[in-house]
C-alpha cells in the first residue's frame, strides 16, 4: 500500500527556518550554531548548498529525505510524520493525537508527550518531526481536527508549545503546522481561506507565535490559499506576520520566481515532484542566470545547517535505521524504541478522559454481578491490528482518526479486554456484541445486568473517504446508527453508560436526556492503551479531570462556520466571515446553549472558588511590539498581572480540578464576551485547598489593532472570570 501513502503524504513543502533565542535555546547557542553553519557553508560549492534544502518524497527511506553533503559529513535529513508518532515504522508507541492531549488541560502531560515522541524519532533517525498539527477547530466535522488541539488559539498554543519544548529536548526538530488557514479537507489544495487580519491575528496565527517562542526550527505550509495566494508563496503571512511581527529570523527561500506556475496546477502528485522542481538542479540553474542570488543560497544553508548543530544532531545523531516503505525490509532493523511510554500513554489516555454526565453515582462503577458490553467500537479491529492502512476504517475500538497523523499500533488495548480482565477481580460476569445494527443482540445482552456500557465512534482524518467520509465528516451524527444502538441499550437496562470515541463533538440529542442513560464518558481519541484508560475511569482508579477542549452543540448548525463540500469553482473561497467567533465564542456571543460547552468536565468529586485577588494592571507603559524579534518582547511575555484564588475539594474524593481564566475586553473592542486566557491542573485531597496563581502579560490582555498594525491593550475596565468551564464561571474580578 506504499502508493496509497504517497497520496496522503501531509508533506506540503517544508519552510526550514530557524528561530532566535527564546529561552529554549540561549542566544550563545544559538551564535555557536550559527558560526559553524557558516564555516561549513563557506567550504561548499553551489550545487552542495542547494543539496541541502533540496530533497525528495518518499524516495528514500523516510517520508521526506534531504540530500546528503559529503565534505562536510552532512547525512542529509530524514523527515517522518506524524504528529502522534512516527508514522509507517514498527516498534513505534500510537499516542493520544492532540485533541487528547489538549482535553487533559496538563501542560505536564504536554510537554512529557512530546519528550516521548521525541525520543521515539530520534531512536529511529528521523531528523525531523513533522509535528505539532496547530490548525484550529474552526468547522466541527473538519476531518483532520483531531489533529490539533481544539477549537481555541490560547489551549492550541500551549500545546504547540509544550509539544516542541518537549520534542526538541530530544534533539529532534520539531515543525510547526499546516501555516496556516487549513480548516477543512474538502478542496485543501484548490480553496482559499479568506481570512481578516484581526482574525488571523487573534486566532490561527497564535499557536505558532507559541511555537516560535518555543523556538521550533521548521515550520510547514498549507496547502491552500489565504486570500488568493498558496500558503507557501505567501508574502504577507510568512514575510509579514511569520518572520516579520513573530521575529521568525528564518529564510523563506526563492520560490516567489518558480513556486506560482508548480502550485497553480497542484495536486498530490505534483506535490511530490515539487520539491525536486522547485529545489535541486532548478534552483542551481535559477542562481546561474542570475534570477536567485547566490547570497540567498547561503542564508538557505546556513540556517538549515545552524538548526542541524543547534539541537546537536551532527554529533552522535542516530543513522536512519528504519524503512518508511517496508517495515520487513532488510534495512529495517526494527529498533524498538518504545522505552516505558505505554505508562505515560496510559496516563494520558484518563487524563483526557472527560465526564459529561453521571446521574445518582452511577460512576465510578462499584462491586457488580453481571456487565453488559455492547458495540462495535469495544472490541478489536475485525481486519486485524493496523488492518487499515494508516487507520483509514473505522472498526473497533476507535484510538485515532486516520491519514498521514497517524502511526502504527504496537498492539492496542480494546475497552472489552480491559473491562473483562477489571471485573475478574470483583468476579463481575461480562457479556457482550461488537455488532452495531444487530439491536436484538443489543436488547439481549443489556436486558438483565447491573450494567450496560454502549461504546459508539465517530471518525475522520486525511483526505481519503471511509465510509463515505472525504476526510471532514458529513456530519456530527454517531457512526455506524450510534444513536439508535443507545436508545436500544437504554430501552432494556435503566443504567446505560454510553462511552464515546470521537474525533471531535456528536450530536447526542436523541438519547442525552433519556432517564436510563445515567452516564456519558467522552473518551475522545486515547492511542494504543485506549480500553486500559476508559476502564480507569470507569472503576475510579482515576477520578476524571478531562475537559472539552471544543463545544459539543445541539446541531451541527448551532456552529458559527461549516465545512464546505460542494464547489464548481476553480478555487473555491472560503470565507472566515465569523471572524473571531468560532466555538464558544459564537456560542456565547449569540446566546446559544450548547449540550456541553468548552472546558466543562465533571469529577467524582466537587470543588470550590474563593478569595479572588488580583494585583498590576495591564493598562500604561510598555510599548507594544511590531517588527523582526517582537515573540521575545516583553510586552508578550513579561507577568504584569498576578491573579491568584482558592480552590477547595468539597467532596470526599482527591482529584484533579481544571480551573480555568477568561478574559473579557471592553465592549468597544467588539471582541467575544470571554477569552481563554490561563488554566491549570490542579491536585486536591478531600477537605483541602490550594492557592492557584496565573500570569498575564500585556498580550492576554490585547487586541490586534489593524489601523496601527500592533496589540493593543484597550481602555476601560477588563473582566477577568475564573471557574470550572466557559459557562461555570465561580469568581468574577477585573483590571
Ligand atoms: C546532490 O544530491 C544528489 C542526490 O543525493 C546527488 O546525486 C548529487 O551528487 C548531489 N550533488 C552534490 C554536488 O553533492
Ligand atoms: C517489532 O515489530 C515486529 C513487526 O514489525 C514484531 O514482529 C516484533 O515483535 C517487534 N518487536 C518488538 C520488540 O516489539
Ligand atoms: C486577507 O484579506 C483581508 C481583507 O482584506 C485582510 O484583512 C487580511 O490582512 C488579508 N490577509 C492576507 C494574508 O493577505
Ligand atoms: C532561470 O532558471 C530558472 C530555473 O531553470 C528558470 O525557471 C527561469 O525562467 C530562468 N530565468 C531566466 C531569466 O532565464
Ligand atoms: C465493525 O464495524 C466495521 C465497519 O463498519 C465492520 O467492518 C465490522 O464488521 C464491524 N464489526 C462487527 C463485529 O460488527
Ligand atoms: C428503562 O429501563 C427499564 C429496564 O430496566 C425499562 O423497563 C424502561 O422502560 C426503560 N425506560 C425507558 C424510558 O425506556
Ligand atoms: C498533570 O497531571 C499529572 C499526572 O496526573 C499530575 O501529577 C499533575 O498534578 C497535573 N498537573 C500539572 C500542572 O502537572
Amino acid at each position: 500500500m506504499a502508493f496509497p501513502a504517497i497520496l496522503t503524504i501531509a508533506l506540503q513543502v517544508l519552510l526550514l527556518l530557524a528561530v532566535s533565542c527564546n529561552g529554549q535555546a540561549s542566544q550563545a547557542e544559538w551564535d555557536a550554531a550559527y558560526a559553524k553553519a557558516r564555516t561549513a557553508v563557506a567550504q561548499m560549492t553551489l550545487a552542495e548548498k542547494v543539496n541541502i534544502s533540496s530533497g525528495e518524497y518518499y524516495l528514500s527511506r523516510c517520508i521526506g529525505n534531504t540530500n546528503p553533503v559529503a565534505s562536510i559529513n552532512f547525512p542529509g535529513f530524514c523527515l517522518e510524520d506524524s504528529p502522534l508518532g512516527v508514522r509507517l515504522a514498527s516498534n513505534v508507541s500510537a499516542f493520544p493525537p492532540a485533541i487528547n492531549a489538549a482535553a487533559t488541560f496538563n501542560r505536564t502531560l504536554m510537554r512529557e508527550r512530546g519528550v516521548a515522541m521525541g525520543a521515539e524519532f530520534r531512536g529511529k533517525g528521523v531528523n525531523v518531526a513533522l509535528g505539532p498539527m496547530m490548525n484550529l477547530m474552526r468547522a466541527p466535522a473538519a476531518g483532520r481536527n483531531w489533529e490539533g488541539f481544539g477549537a481555541d488559539p490560547f489551549l492550541s498554543g500551549e500545546g504547540a508549545f509544550e509539544t516542541i519544548i518537549g520534542i526538541q529536548s530530544q534533539g529532534v526538530q520539531a515543525t510547526a503546522k499546516h501555516f496556516i488557514n487549513n480548516e477543512q479537507e474538502h478542496f485543501r489544495t484548490t480553496s482559499t481561506s479568506n481570512v481578516d487580519d484581526r482574525t488571523q491575528h487573534e486566532l490561527y496565527s497564535i499557536p505558532f507565535l507559541r511555537s516560535v517562542q518555543a523556538g521550533v526550527v521548521a515550520v510547514m505550509c498549507s496547502y491552500n490559499q489565504i486570500n488568493g495566494t498558496y500558503a507557501c508563496e505567501n508574502d504577507k503571512t510568512i514575510n509579514g506576520i511569520l518572520k516579520g511581527e513573530f521575529g521568525f529570523q528564518g529564510y523563506w527561500g526563492a520560490t516567489h520566481s518558480t513556486a506560482p506556475a508548480v502550485m497553480a496546477g497542484l495536486d498530490a502528485s505534483s506535490t511530490i515532484i515539487f520539491w525536486q522542481l522547485f529545489f535541486g538542479t532548478a534552483l542551481v540553474s535559477a542562481v546561474q542566470n542570475g534570477s536567485v542570488p547566490e547570497s540567498r543560497i547561503d542564508d538557505m544553508a546556513t540556517r538549515v545547517l545552524a538548526a542541524w548543530y543547534l539541537l546537536g544532531q551532527d554529533s552522535g545523531y542516530p543513522p536512519v535505521n528504519f524503512d518508511s516503505h517496508n517495515n520487513n525490509a532488510a534495512d529495517d532493523q526494527r529498533v524498538d524504541v518504545q522505552g516505558d511510554h505505554k505508562v505515560l500513554i496510559r496516563e494520558i489516555g484518563k487524563a483526557s478522559t472527560v465526564l459529561l454526565k453521571n446521574v445518582g453515582g452511577a460512576l465510578p462503577l462499584r462491586k457488580l454481578t453481571s456487565i453488559g458490553i455492547i458495540g462495535n467500537g469495544s472490541g478489536p479491529n475485525s481486519r486485524g491490528l493496523n488492518g487499515c492502512p494508516d487507520s483509514q476504517c473505522d472498526d473497533g475500538v476507535l484510538a485515532m482518526g486516520w491519514g498521514s497523523g497517524t502511526a502504527s499500533f504496537p498492539y492496542l488495548i480494546t475497552p472489552l479486554d480491559a473491562i473483562t480482565a477489571r471485573a475478574a477481580e470483583d468476579g463481575t460476569t461480562v457479556s457482550s456484541t461488537l455488532s452495531d445494527t444487530d439491536l436484538d443482540a443489543a436488547a439481549t445482552v443489556a436486558t438483565g445486568k447491573d450494567v450496560a456500557l454502549v461504546f459508539i465512534t465517530a471518525d475522520s482524518g486525511e483526505s481519503s473517504t471511509v465510509e463515505g467520509n472525504a476526510g471532514d465528516r458529513n456530519d456530527l451524527q454517531a457512526w455506524h446508527s450510534g444513536d439508535a444502538l443507545v436508545q436500544q441499550v437504554a430501552k432494556f437496562n435503566k443504567n446505560t453508560i454510553v462511552v464515546v470515541n470521537t474525533v471531535g463533538p456528536v450530536v447526542v440529542e436523541a438519547w442525552i436526556d433519556h432517564p436510563n442513560v445515567t452516564a456519558l464518558v467522552w473518551s475522545g481519541l486515547p492511542g494504543q492503551e485506549a480500553g486500559n484508560s476508559v476502564t480507569d475511569i470507569l472503576f475510579g482508579a482515576y477520578n476524571p479531570s478531562g475537559r472539552l477542549p471544543y463545544t459539543i452543540g445541539k446541531s451541527i448548525t448551532d456552529y458559527s462556520a461549516q465545512v464546505i463540500y460542494t464547489s464548481s469553482a476553480a478555487i473555491l473561497p472560503i470565507p472566515y466571515s465569523e471572524g473571531l467567533f468560532v466555538d464558544y465564542k459564537h456560542f456565547d456571543a449569540a446566546g446559544i446553549t450548547p449540550r456541553f460547552e468548552f472546558g466543562f468536565g465533571l469529577s467524582f468529586t466537587t470543588f470550590g472558588y474563593s478569595k479572588l485577588e488580583i494585583q498590576g494592571t495591564p493598562h500604561g507603559g510598555g510599548v507594544p511590539p511590531t517588527g523582526p524579534g517582537s515573540s521575545l518582547s516583553p510586552f508578550l511575555h513579561d507577568p504584569i498581572v498576578t491573579v491568584k484564588f482558592t480552590v477547595k475539594n468539597t467532596g470526599s474524593v482527591a482529584g484533579h480540578e481544571i480551573p480555568q481564566l477568561y478574559v473579557a475586553l471592553p465592549a468597544s473592542t467588539a471582541s467575544p464576551p470571554r477569552m481563554l486566557k490561563g488554566f491549570d491542573s490542579v491536585f486536591v485531597e478531600p477537605g483541602q485547598s490550594t492557592q492557584v496563581t496565573m500570569q498575564l502579560s500585556k498580550f492576554d490582555f490585547s487586541f490586534w489593532n489593524v489601523v496601527t498594525q500592533s496589540w493593543q491593550v484597550p481602555d476601560g475596565k477588563i473582566g477577568i472570570a475564573v471557574g470550572a468551564s466557559s459557562r461555570d464561571i465561580r469568581l468574577n474580578g477585573s483590571v
